[in-house]
């Protein structure tokens, strides 16, 4: 970084931001295997707030590859990287007092703490996808996990790249046990409970 930068303070804070919208601003991170449905429940919860007016927007692992992140790929390294800029670009929208929902794999505890560490207490909800590797294959909606199997995707999550489970996520949510309406409703409720919405 270099030396010569001035933060510069807002005129409208992030108070003053919270206050217009109604809500306090968090971000909900969704981690778990590809095909777990962390997509989908981002939708399904965007979907809610959004028809109840609220300021949501969704940070999606394979569209933010797309443009930002499209110089990254698989490794260790580079996923660490691709955590490290959404976790930032996902401050950014708290700071604008909006609930920003990120569906990436994330499978790295280390990386995903880090993150943690840049939102205030209750700010950022870990809420772990979790949906057991059999059924992810079976679904396999991209044709991915054949393609892993076969070879043809090094480093694929959970085949030949590990996931670490969270430790101590503030949610599960089972998608191989709920439909996603009772998953999106536990996070409406966790949200709710917990006062970032009224
Ligand atoms: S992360 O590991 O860095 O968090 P991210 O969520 O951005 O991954 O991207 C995962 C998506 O990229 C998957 O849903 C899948 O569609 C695609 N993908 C392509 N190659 C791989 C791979 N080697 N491992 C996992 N996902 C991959």
């Amino acid at each position: 970084m270099s030396n010569n930068l001035t933060w510069h303070l807002p005129i409208v804070t992030k108070e003053d931001r919270i206050k217009v919208h109604g809500h306090q601003g968090a971000v909900v991170w969704f981690t778990g295997l590809s095909g777990s449905g962390k997509s989908t429940l981002a939708n399904a919860v965007d979907y809610k707030l959004y028809q109840d007016k609220r300021r949501s927007y969704i940070l999606d692992g394979d569209n933010i590859r797309h443009g930002l992140n499209k110089d990254l790929k698989f490794s260790d390294k580079d996923r660490q990287e691709n955590i490290r800029r959404i976790g930032e670009v996902a401050n950014l929208f708290v700071d604008s007092g909006q609930i920003v929902l990120t569906a990436f794999i994330s499978p790295f505890q280390a990386d995903r703490e880090r993150v943690r560490k840049l939102f205030k207490k209750g700010e950022f909800i870990e809420i772990y996808v979790k949906c057991s590797l059999e059924i992810c294959e079976k679904r396999d909606p991209k044709g991915l996990y054949q393609k892993a199997r076969e070879g043809i995707i090094p480093k694929f999550t959970g085949i030949s790249s590990p996931y670490e489970e969270p430790i101590c996520p503030e949610l599960i949510i089972e998608t191989d046990k709920l439909s996603i309406e009772q998953g999106a409703n536990m996070v409406i409720h966790y949200l709710k409970e917990n006062k970032i919405l009224e």
